[in-house]
C-alpha cells in the first residue's frame, strides 16, 4: 500500500508527489491561541497533618473521617464507569467520522482525498481521530470539574464536593488514557503504511520517533502541531499523577505544580486547532471548538476572582506590604489577562474569524494527487 501523500491545501497548485511517511500537513501560521484557563486545584482529601511548605509526610492510611485513603489503584478501580462512557462516545464518534468520510462530507476527505477513496485502508487513522476528540472532551470535562472545585460552585449543582472531586480524578485518569490511545493509534497507522521494504522493527521505530519524539515528525504543520500534542501528553502524566505521591512531595508543592495542568489543556486545544483535519477550514465546527472554551475561560475568571480557598483571594493593594507588591501586581495581571482572553473568545465567536484555512472550491479534483 502506498504511504499517504503529504497533506496539501486542496486549492494548492502542483500538489507534491507522494513522499514516504505519514499524512502531512502544509505549513500554516498557527491560529490565535485558545483561551488560557485555570487549574483544577484542590482536593479535600489530603494528608492530615501535612507539613506546610511541602515537607514530606508519611502516607496516611485513611482520609478525613476515617474514609479509606485514595490511591492510584483505588482511583483506577473507580475509573471504569466513566472510561466505559468514554469508549462508547469514542465508538459513536468513529461511526460518525467514518460515515462522513464515506460520504466525503468530512473536511478530512478534502484535505486527504486518498483516504476517502479507500476508507477501509485508513480505519486506524479515523479511530485515532475519534480518540483525539474523546480525549479533548474528557480534558474539557476534567478542567470544568477542577474549576468547580477550586472556584465558586453554583448552588444548583447536584453533585457534592467529594463526588465532584472523585469524578475529577477519574476523568483525569481517563483523559491520559484517551490521549495515549489517540497517539498510539496514529503510530499504528504509520506502521501500517510504512514502506513495504522496511523490516517491521525499522517501521515500528520510525513510527515511534514520529509520534512520540519531539522533532521526530519533520513535515508541514506537524512539525509544530505534533510536538504541541506530545508536550500535552508528557505534561499530563506527571501533573495528573503527582496527586498520588503528594504525601511525599508535600501537599503545597503538589498544589502549586497541579496548577500548571491548565497548560496541558491549552496545548491540547492548540494542537487540535492547528492539526485536526475535521477543523481544518473556517466554519461552524471549528468555531464550535472555540465556543467550548468560553465556559472554561469564564469559570477560570470566576475561580481567580472568587477562589474557594480564602488564602488565594487577592487582597486590597493598600493592605499589601511593599515587599509583596510585585507578586500582587503579577496576580492582578493574571486576572486581567484571563478577562482579555474571554473578550478575545467572544470576538472570535461573533466575527467567525477562527483561524481556519479558507474553504476550498467545491471541485478540487484537478488539484490533487489521488495516489
Ligand atoms: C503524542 C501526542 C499526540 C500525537 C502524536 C497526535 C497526533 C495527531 C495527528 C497526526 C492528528 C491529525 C489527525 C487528523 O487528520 O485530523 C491529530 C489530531 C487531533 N488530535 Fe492529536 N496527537 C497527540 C496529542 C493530542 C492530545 C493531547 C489531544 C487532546 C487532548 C489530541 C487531540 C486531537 C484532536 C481532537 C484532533 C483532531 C482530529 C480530527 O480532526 O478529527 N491530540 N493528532
Amino acid at each position: 500500500m502506498q504511504p499517504p501523500p503529504e497533506r496539501t491545501a486542496p486549492d494548492a497548485e502542483n500538489a507534491p508527489a507522494t513522499p514516504p511517511g505519514p499524512p502531512r500537513a502544509p505549513d500554516r501560521a498557527p491560529g490565535p491561541e485558545p483561551a488560557a484557563v485555570s487549574t483544577p486545584e484542590g482536593t479535600t482529601e489530603g494528608p492530615p497533618g501535612g507539613a506546610p511548605g511541602g515537607t514530606p509526610v508519611p502516607a496516611p492510611r485513611t482520609g478525613p473521617a476515617g474514609t479509606p485513603r485514595v490511591t492510584l489503584r483505588s482511583d483506577l478501580r473507580d475509573s471504569w464507569f466513566d472510561g466505559l462512557v468514554a469508549l462508547v462516545i469514542t465508538a459513536a464518534l468513529f461511526a460518525l467520522i467514518w460515515a462522513r468520510i464515506k460520504s466525503r462530507a468530512s473536511s478530512t476527505a478534502t484535505v486527504m482525498p486518498f483516504m476517502a477513496d479507500d476508507p477501509g485502508g485508513y480505519w486506524l487513522y479515523f479511530l485515532s481521530q475519534a480518540f483525539g476528540w474523546s480525549a479533548l472532551l474528557w480534558a474539557w470535562i476534567t478542567v470544568v470539574l477542577g474549576l468547580l472545585l477550586s472556584g465558586p460552585r453554583p448552588s444548583w449543582l447536584p453533585l457534592t464536593g467529594p463526588r465532584l472531586e472523585r469524578l475529577h480524578r477519574t476523568t483525569s485518569l481517563n483523559t491520559i488514557a484517551l490521549i495515549a490511545a489517540h497517539a498510539l493509534l496514529f503510530a499504528a497507522e504509520l506502521i501500517r503504511h510504512s514502506d513495504e521494504s522496511d523490516a517491521w522493527y525499522a517501521a515500528a521505530w520510525t513510527a515511534f520517533v514520529e509520534s512520540f519524539v519531539p522533532g521526530g515528525y519533520t513535515s508541514g504543520t506537524g512539525r509544530i502541531a505534533i510536538p504541541v500534542g506530545q508536550a500535552a501528553l508528557y505534561l499530563a502524566i506527571p501533573l495528573g499523577l503527582l496527586f498520588y505521591v503528594r504525601h511525599r512531595i508535600g501537599p503545597k508543592t503538589w498544589r502549586v505544580l497541579h496548577r500548571f495542568v491548565i497548560v496541558v489543556y491549552v496545548l491540547s486545544v492548540w494542537h487540535t486547532l492547528l492539526y485536526g483535519t475535521n477543523v481544518w477550514y473556517d466554519g461552524w465546527f471549528r468555531t464550535s471548538v472555540w465556543l467550548l472554551q468560553l465556559p472554561i475561560a469564564a469559570l477560570f475568571l470566576a475561580r481567580l476572582l472568587s477562589p474557594a480557598r480564602r488564602s488565594e483571594r487577592l487582597p486590597a493593594l493598600s493592605a499589601t506590604p511593599g515587599g509583596a507588591r510585585p507578586l500582587w501586581t503579577a496576580r492582578a495581571a493574571g486576572r486581567i489577562t484571563v478577562a482579555a482572553v474571554l473578550a478575545v473568545l467572544v470576538a472570535v465567536l461573533v466575527s467567525g474569524r477562527d483561524g481556519g484555512r479558507d474553504q476550498p472550491p467545491a471541485d478540487t479534483s484537478s488539484t490533487h494527487n489521488h495516489d
